[in-house]
């Protein structure tokens, strides 16, 4: 293992990320981009963040240059009760035991299925698969087939996953991906009520997170009535209502975020967080639409695998065990209020929106986020891992010494913002 350097940050040593960059430079030579994705070091400061790292335990992360941080990002999602939790990892090793890749499913996928279902309102039926992606799209299928209509309603700036219909990239494309995809404003009900109007009859599904975030915006919460006035309009024009739920999963309440907003959707996918880092995603959906998500194919060579099933059983029993929303709800604002009293402190204001267990933090009114990026930087450079382009995680593992741990690097890096840019 290597040496960790958190005893040199008392004489205000800051971390170096040599190795990440070696690391880098390698990896451009044999893999697209080096790293891709959102986790690309191209979106931000040039090697002023680690990018390798080597383990995980609670709320910490280690990178390949041996510095510790305080993990705020919670690898994008999936760290809902901290790394190598001693609970999930046992259930993961003791099916691992028995058998993970099998020719058929083990019984933990009736028992998983079973309680999901117990636990979501709305739900009557699950199905599972590895990625968010996977999930997203087959529902945007499942609705298709179910009304035998086209067209698909996202709101702009939406991630809903990587495939052609919704990718935010562009290459690779041909026209008829995009051909059926109508976009609205997240919040706007009056606009989706006008698309509704003028495409009657060949409206498929309206797919959207239960609240909006994007990579360089506040995030936005659902304004009032909007979800139910939405749920009427679907209910009116025989449209699916899909809940893409893969990012907030299980951080706002445990029976999906329709039940946070009061909106009872037609189908929800879930992935981050459902099995603490094991490969697992899922999508629940009404009785009305199982017989049109019995028709559409649906299958991945690692799909049934029993490890992440029991990994997502224990992450559950640990949430329920530890009244985890209400925990990290707690955590989240206290780290939010705190980081905001000393933004304000050093003349700065900071703005975190969304919900408090997966806040976006930015300087208010830093619409090219470069204050943002650089404050980031120099916070990851003193030991708590954050990110300006994607909103943060708090997980169950987190505490109040990790927030005291985050404000003494986030004190220094706000005085350099102040230096830097004024207010
Ligand atoms: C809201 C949302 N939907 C879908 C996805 C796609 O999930 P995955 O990356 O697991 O395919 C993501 C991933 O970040 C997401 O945040």
């Amino acid at each position: 293992m290597a040496e960790t350097k958190t005893d040199q940050r008392a004489d205000a040593a800051l971390y170096t990320f040599d190795r990440s960059v070696e690391l880098f430079e390698r990896a451009t030579k044999v893999i697209p981009c080096g790293i891709y994705g959102h986790h690309s070091p191209a979106i931000r400061t040039p090697g002023a963040t680690p990018y390798y790292f080597q383990r995980g335990q609670g709320s910490r992360i280690w990178d390949v240059d041996g510095n510790e941080y305080v993990d705020w990002i919670c690898a994008y999602g999936p760290m809902l009760v901290g790394y190598n939790h001693p609970k999930v990892e046992a259930a993961a090793a003791a099916q691992r035991e028995k058998g993970d890749c099998l020719s058929g499913p083990s019984p933990l996928m009736v028992e998983l299925a079973e309680r999901l279902v117990q636990m979501t309102p709305f739900a009557d039926w699950f199905v599972f698969a590895k990625n968010g992606s996977d999930m997203t799209t087959w529902a945007v299928q499942v609705a298709r087939a179910h009304t035998g209509r086209n067209k698909i309603l996202m709101a702009q700036g939406a991630y809903h996953g990587k495939d052609p219909w919704c990718t935010p990239g562009h290459a690779g494309l041909v026209p008829g991906d995009r051909e059926d995809m109508l976009s609205f404003r997240y919040n706007d009900l009056a606009g989706i009520r006008q698309l509704a109007d003028r495409h009657r009859g060949k409206i498929a599904a309206v797919i959207l997170t239960p609240y909006h975030f994007t990579n360089w915006q506040d995030s936005e919460m659902p304004v009032e009535a909007f979800w139910q006035g939405l749920r009427k309009l679907c209910d009116d024009e025989g449209i699916v209502l899909i809940l893409d739920d893969v990012r907030t999963c299980f951080r706002l309440h445990m029976g999906g975020s329709g039940e946070y907003f009061g909106v009872k959707p037609d189908l929800s996918a879930y992935c981050k967080a459902i099995a603490n880092g094991y490969a697992l995603s899922a999508c629940g959906g009404r009785q009305e639409l199982k017989t049109a998500a019995s028709k559409v194919f649906l299958t991945g060579s690692y799909w049934f695998s029993a490890v992440p099933m029991a990994a997502a059983m224990a992450t559950l029993d640990e949430m329920e065990a530890c009244d985890g929303i209400a925990r990290i709800y707690e955590l989240g604002t206290t780290l939010c209020n705190a980081l905001t009293e000393a933004a304000a402190s050093h003349g700065l204001q900071l703005a975190c929106t969304g919900h408090p267990s997966m806040p976006m933090v930015k300087f208010a009114g830093d619409d090219d986020m470069y204050r943002t990026q650089v404050w980031c930087a120099e916070v990851t450079r003193r030991g708590a891992y954050v990110h300006p382009h994607h909103n943060w995680f708090v997980s169950t593992a987190h505490t109040q010494e990790d927030i005291k741990r985050t404000l003494d690097a986030a004190e220094p890096a706000f005085a350099v913002v102040k230096e830097r840019f004024g207010s």
